[in-house]
């Protein structure tokens, strides 16, 4: 892909957070939004609270995409099963750890491949709540966490990942060093005057736009207002002017 072939429209750019612990909450919400975003993020809460035919229940209701917020991590024989096992279920989007090493990448590529229409496959680069202390101090990795996030989104776009999940501050040196068309997927987005909840480090729709983020995560932003659809209306026309101003 390069970047003049990711133009899909601005609404298409939102992938929705389902934050829910009941499946009532995430259909309603996909229901009120289905083709108004361009997704679903089907978190560990929710498939853990109600189990793995959320998926089917959601695409019943209207969710044509749904990433799966997997976060896989285990030896290459196991995650190449879950992720074959998550393809078949259809979801459009899945990731991984990228710290769990480049044989276990590669090998969830090929077992996201064995399927005709295989999802896009993402790496988890850093957490967020991993600071540099905590990386030096509990991990015993050396540097600072940004310098990991780029070896890590060049490990996995090395072995053939689509691209990886990055906060803010990182997408526009991913994309300086993993050029235009390695998808960045990224959370903590906050149009103006929406509060940052327990966000330490967030983003305009627009800013991220404008330093190359592909698809925008966003949670409470627009599922805790009064009128959900309205407020992905809202992300969207400020997504579009984003681009029309790049
Ligand atoms: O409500 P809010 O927009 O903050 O939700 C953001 C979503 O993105 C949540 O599902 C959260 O778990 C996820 N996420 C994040 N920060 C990361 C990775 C994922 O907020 N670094």
């Amino acid at each position: 892909m390069t970047q003049s072939d990711f133009s899909p429209s601005a609404k298409d750019r939102i992938l929705i957070a389902l934050d829910f612990d009941n499946a009532d909450d995430a259909i309603r919400m996909t229901r009120s939004l289905a083709g108004n975003v361009g997704g679903f993020k089907v978190g560990l809460e929710l498939v853990n609270a109600v189990g793995f035919d959320i998926f089917d229940r959601l695409m019943d209701a209207g969710a044509e995409r749904i990433f799966y917020d997997a976060k896989f991590h285990d030896i290459p024989n196991t995650v190449a099963g879950a992720v074959r096992a998550a393809a078949r279920r259809g979801v459009w989007m899945v990731n991984v750890h990228a710290s769990g090493g480049g044989a276990m990448l590669r090998a969830a590529r090929e077992a996201a491949d064995t399927v005709s229409h295989p999802p896009l496959l993402i790496g988890v680069t850093i957490l967020t709540s991993i600071d540099t202390a905590t990386l030096n101090r509990d991990l015993r990795v050396s540097g600072g966490t940004s310098d990991q996030v780029l070896h890590l989104a060049r490990l996995a776009q090395a072995v053939g990942l689509d691209g990886v999940v990055a906060s803010p501050q990182e997408v526009a040196a991913i994309r300086a060093t993993c050029g235009p068309s390695f998808v960045t997927v990224i959370p903590g987005i906050r149009p103006a005057g929406v509060a940052a909840d327990d966000q330490a480090r967030v983003a305009s729709p627009r800013s991220a736009v404008q330093d190359g983020a592909h698809y925008l995560v966003v949670g409470r932003a627009v599922t805790a207002t009064p009128d959900p659809r309205a407020a992905a209306e809202a992300v969207a026309s400020e997504i579009a002017d984003a681009v029309s101003a790049t």
